[in-house]
Formats: C-alpha cells, structure tokens, sequence
C-alpha cells in the first residue's frame, strides 16, 4: 500500500483539467479514495488526456452525469468506502454504456474478477501494485476502442439520417405524381403512428418499421402508369387490375433492402381486408401483420378526407362513420374501435399535419438522440 503524502491532500479532489495541450480531447475520470493513488495515475496520463478525479463512488457518478458528453474512459479503484469500485462501476455502466471502464483491483480471485468484467462492463482490471506503463498501454486501447465506436456511431448516424430523407423525399415524389394525392404518404404514416403508439407506445423498433411502411406503403405506385393513376372517374376493370399489381411492387422494391426486415411484407398486405376479401393474397384476420392492419385504416381515413380527382373530400366525420361500417369486413374491428376513440386527436392532426408529424416521427427521435439501434 502506498503512504499518503499528506501535502498532496490540499490539492485536493476537485476536478480540474490537468492537460492544458490543445489538441488534448480524451477525458477520463479517475475514481480512488487514495490520494497518492491519484497522483500516481495522473502522473503517468499527464499531458495526454484531460483528467477529472473523484475520490469516492457517488462523487465519481455525479462527475459522469455532469460530463458525460466528454468522458471517453473511467479507472476506478476497487476497495473504497462506502461505494465499492464494482458497485460504482456497475452503475456507471447504466449511465454511460459507451464508456471504457478500467477497475484498479489488489483481488486475483478469478471468479471476484470474473463476475467484475460481466457487472461492469469492464474493458479490462489491472492487479495492483500495476506498472504505469501498462497502465498507459491499456489506457491508449481503450481510448482508441471508444473513439472508433463513437467514430462508428457517427457514421451510423448520418446513414439513417440520410436513408430517412431518402425515403421521405421519394414517397413525397410518389405523393407529387397526383395533385390530389399531396401529402398522402405523410399523413397516412402519421395516423399509422398515432394509432400504433395506442398499441405499443415503448416498442420503437416496431414504431419505427410502421414509419417506414407508412411512407413506403404506396411506393409501387410509381410502376403504374400516368394515365391510370391520376384517371379522373372511375378505372375500368382493365385498369383496376393494373392498380392493384402495386402492393406487390411496393413489396418487391422495399424487399431488396434487407435492413427493412418485415417491411415489405406489410407494404405488401396493406389492401388486404379483415374478411379475406382484400388484396393480392386474400390473406384474413391476424394473416394479415398488425401494421398493414393499422395502415389500411389510416389510408382508408386519408383517401375519404382527401379531395380525389373524381369526388370532393369526405368531412372527417362521415369518414368516421365508414370506418365504423367497415368494421369487421374491411378493418379488424380492435383497431378500428382505437381509431374511433381517438377521433379528436386524429381530427386535430389532419388540420396540421405536418406539426403532429414531428410529434409522432421515431424516425426523427432516433436521429436526434443519436440512437442507431435497429437500423
Ligand atoms: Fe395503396
């Protein structure tokens, strides 16, 4: 054990900046209730990183939740009061996932150290008395770890941010085919996510494939020709089964990305009716997945409340009504009755679409918070 150097007490265990160099970015806290133990540390990372010391395990979490934009990697010391090393750690981990955690320990039972690493997260222990140098050789791995993580995370990032905008630009592209269809896919996707987040309000991966499928769902439209798809008055038998090969070719270009998983199934299946009537495969009841269920009544909703080049718009209470009508034959009758009790919200959202898009948007949630799971 080493002896306190009582002088270096005064120092104290502030947090301070001990790297002055410019291009010094990487921050790590140190987290001992020994003085000297500090300093020696300190002195061995000096002018590489910026350092920020805690001297006991609450400390150490507030000085991580108040840096936690800056601090790259955290070495915390085992034994200390009150809070152990493990426990402070273990804690750490849950405020800061991303961060390598490096325990400074005197144990050597292996099954202790074990169970450290799994709790923890531990990117490594270092058995004391250590040597500075292998203290810095670890230090400079694990700091190198984090950086092409976070480098990684980055470009994770801009990806979905980029295919995000990507496929918004080209279902307002679809949308712009048609001048009676403006904003279609936008307000179909909206009513998708506000019924879905009645059903399953905390599972964002599923929110997320329904915002994608929403924008997506009409995307095989743009096979169809011209003449059909903006035909004012009724399509011809002819023409109708052109009209209907587009779920299929909605399915078969969302298919080729293969990050999109189920997508193309329910981009597929959102013609299909709750009595088997639908189409292009009959597909009945729970056949049919839950968000081509939830995209066919808020594309049902939208096209009634939308004018059409060959009828004027449908008020939103008449459309409601339908809804109700179609209930059990057109619609499954669980989530027609959730979009009926939400009617008001639903009324307030065709008035200004675009403000509850960006409400409702998990697509865009997820891009702000950096988040780029499930992509
Ligand atoms: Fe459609």
């Amino acid at each position: 054990m080493l002896s306190i150097d009582k002088s270096l007490q005064f120092e104290g265990l502030d947090n301070f900046l001990y790297a002055t160099k410019e291009n010094v970015t990487n921050t790590i806290l140190l987290v001992d209730d020994e003085i000297n133990n500090l300093q020696l540390i300190k002195r061995a990372l000096r002018g590489k990183y910026n350092i920020l010391t805690a001297s006991q395990g609450q400390e150490g979490l507030d000085v991580l939740k108040q840096n936690i934009d800056k601090i790259c990697l955290i070495i915390s010391d085992h034994k200390m009061p009150v809070m152990e090393g493990t426990e402070f750690l273990e804690k750490a981990n849950k405020i800061a996932p991303d961060v390598i955690k490096i325990l400074l320990t005197g144990f050597t039972d292996i099954e202790i150290l074990t169970d450290a690493v799994n709790k923890c997260n531990l990117f490594q222990y270092i058995t004391k008395p250590f040597d500075p140098n292998e203290l810095i050789a670890v230090v400079e791995s694990g700091v190198e770890k984090f950086n092409l993580s976070s480098s990684k995370s980055l470009m994770m990032k801009d990806l979905k941010e980029l295919f995000y905008k990507t496929i918004k630009s080209i279902s307002a592209t679809l949308d712009a085919k048609d001048a009676y269809t403006h904003g279609h896919s936008m307000r179909v996707t909206l009513y998708s996510l506000m019924l879905a987040s009645t059903i399953c309000p905390n599972d964002l991966k599923f929110l997320e494939n329904v915002e994608i499928a929403g924008l997506l769902h009409d995307i095989g439209k743009i096979s169809i020709p011209q003449r059909v798809l903006c035909k004012p008055g009724r399509l011809t038998d002819d023409e109708f089964v052109i009209m209907k090969s587009h779920p299929v070719c909605s399915e078969r270009l969302v298919e080729n990305i293969k990050q999109l998983g189920e997508v193309g199934q329910w981009v597929k299946a959102h013609h299909e009716k709750w009595d088997g009537t639908g189409y292009p495969d009959k597909l009945k009841g729970e056949e049919i997945p839950l968000c081509a269920r939830i995209v066919a009544i808020a594309d049902t909703y939208d096209a009634m409340t939308s004018t059409r080049s060959y009828r004027s718009a449908l008020l939103h209470e008449v459309a409601i009504e339908e809804i109700k009508k179609c209930s059990g034959t057109q619609f499954d009758p669980e989530l027609a009755q959730k979009f009926i009790d939400m009617q008001d919200k639903i009324k307030e959202a065709k008035e200004d679409p675009e403000k509850f898009y960006k409400q409702y948007s998990v697509l865009q949630k997820l891009i702000d918070k950096g988040i780029t799971g499930g992509f």
